[in-house]
Order: structure tokens, then sequence, then C-alpha cells
């Protein structure tokens, strides 16, 4: 599967971490660069624990009592299940898998990623036990079109997002098409998705207020002119039939068992078809970016010609 934008990573595993633990410091300021561009970080084997009675557990059933939402979301700074209407004891027992799996992932990601510890913000995880392909969902929400992240409740304010995936499935691939980089899609796309028109928008908070009013639970006042940008791009690379038929994308098959970590809201991806993977989101503010000069909302700012977030 070697392609331009994918990276294998063999000099880490689980038990035991880095191989050439001296170089581990050196070696994770590069793969945070790497990702930061656009690059996606692939894992054969599980680089977390991960026991396999909780795997077993979430392939053990169909969860057809899910089928209402998306997916299961768990929310690891409030300890919260959402998307769950079923039995009281699967709940039970769905909450604590999803709970230690979200704090392996980051136990994990605290070694490997380790210029961003303690920096980032720790976003949902999620478990999407539904067959990908074919699924019945709105235009917007639908994951088969190629898109670029961008959260309604969670502006990032410049911060980008970061999200770990691993294939649970024990026999099927999890396949995914995904674009090239940030800088193309948006030379191409960002001016018909209306950037300058969002740019222009002198309903502008800074970011101090904005943060402000995100605690207060304001979104709106708390979104920069960047976040309302990517929830426009998100929408109109979805709704964009030419974009998703003639861009140039890559086909990727992640096998059973693998984990792969990506930027995306900087690479466009689309899932094709697979069940059960689970999934941790977090979120990397400007200040603790490797390669600040790759971030969507500086190559946004250069081609708008003006600033963004603040
Ligand atoms: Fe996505």
């Amino acid at each position: 599967m070697p392609n331009a934008n994918w990276i294998t990573v063999d000099d880490y595993g689980f038990p035991g971490g880095w191989t050439n633990a001296s170089e581990s410091d050196a070696r994770a300021l590069a793969l945070c660069r790497q990702l930061e561009a656009g690059q996606i970080l692939f894992f054969p084997k599980l680089p977390y624990d991960f026991p396999s009675d909780e795997r077993e557990f979430l392939l053990s059933r169909e969860w057809n009592e899910l089928r209402l939402h998306k997916n299961v979301s768990y929310r690891p700074a409030g300890d919260v299940l959402r998307g769950f209407s079923g039995d009281h004891e699967a709940e039970t027992r769905l909450h604590h898998v999803l709970r230690n799996y979200s704090a392996h992932v980051v136990e994990f990601l605290r070694d490997f990623l380790r210029p961003y510890a303690g920096r980032w913000t720790l976003d949902f995880a999620s478990f999407r036990p539904f067959e990908e392909e074919g699924r019945d969902l709105p235009l917007h929400k639908r994951n088969d079109l190629l898109h670029v992240d961008a959260f309604p409740s969670r502006p990032t304010r410049g911060g980008r997002i970061l999200r770990v995936f691993t294939n649970l499935h024990p026999t099927k691939a999890r396949v995914w098409h995904a674009t090239t980089d940030f800088g193309w899609l948006a030379e191409k796309y960002a001016s018909g998705a209306g950037l300058e028109r969002f740019a222009a928008n002198n309903n502008f908070v800074s970011r101090g207020v904005s943060r402000w009013a995100a605690a207060l639970g304001w979104k709106k006042l708390s979104r920069t002119p960047y976040d309302r940008f990517m929830l426009r791009f998100h929408d109109y690379l979805k709704e964009n039939g030419d974009f998703q038929t003639t861009c140039p994308k890559l086909r990727i098959e992640f096998p059973p068992l693998a984990t792969w970590m990506v930027y995306t809201d900087g690479v466009a991806h689309a899932a094709m078809s697979g069940q059960y993977a689970v999934e941790q989101t977090l979120l990397i503010p400007p200040e603790a970016l490797a390669a600040p000069d790759a971030a969507p909302y500086r190559i946004l700012e250069r081609l708008a010609r003006r600033p963004l977030i603040s």
C-alpha cells in the first residue's frame, strides 16, 4: 500500500513503545511535522493496549439500537456516553469499554506524539459499528463523499483536528479515499466556497473573546471567520459533484486491527466501506503546532490576504 501521503510507522509498538528510545524525541517531532503536512501515519498492529475481550464485546452484536444516531460518542472530559439507546447492561459495558479505549489511546499519544502532550484539548471518541458502504444519510452527513472535517459544535479557532482510527473488524478492511495536501485543495476550491466573503466579514471577535464565548457555550460568537469558512468548505466539497468525481484521490485499505492517524481538517477523506471502527479526536492549538505554516488557517490566510483567526 505504499504511496505519497502514507507512512508506515515501524519503530513504535505495543508493548514497548519506541524501538530506539534515545531518538524518540527527534522522531516524534519529525512525525508531528509530517502529520501536519498531510501525511497519514499507519500502524499495521495495535500501537496501544486494547484487551481482546473488550474488542470482542464491540463486535459481538449488530448494535441496531444505535441506528437513530450516526455514531456513538464518548466524551472523556465529562465521562459521558452519547448516542446509545438500549438496555442498561449493554450501555454500562459499552461505556466502560470506550472509557478504557480513550484512556489507552491518549496514553499512547502522550508518548508517540510527545511534542503535543499536555497541550491538546481532548475531544470526543467514537464507535462506528455500521457498514459504511451504502449508508442512507443526508448529503452533508455522508461519510463516502470527500470532505475536510469541521465541527459545528466545537470551533477550533485555528486549532487542528487530529483523529486516530482503529479498524476493529476481524476480517474486513476499512476503505478510504483521500486527496493530496490542503494547499492544493484550497487553491483550487476555497474561492468557489466563498473564502473572500468569509474573510471580509467584519463580524470578528478576538481569540480571547471567542475563547470566553466558547467557555460560556456561545457557539456562534466563538466561531472565527476560519471556523465559519471551514464549516462551509465541508458542505461545499460534499455538494460539489465535479470535485467528487475528478479530484485525484488515493484508495487506501486499512486492514483488520490497523491503526492510522491523520489531520482530517487538512486531508480530504471519505470512508467508502468498512464496519466496526473506533476513533479518538484531539484538537491541537495553533501554538502547539510543529509545522504552523501547513495549518489550514495559515494557508487560507495567505490566499485571502487577511487574518482569519485574530
Ligand atoms: Fe470526516
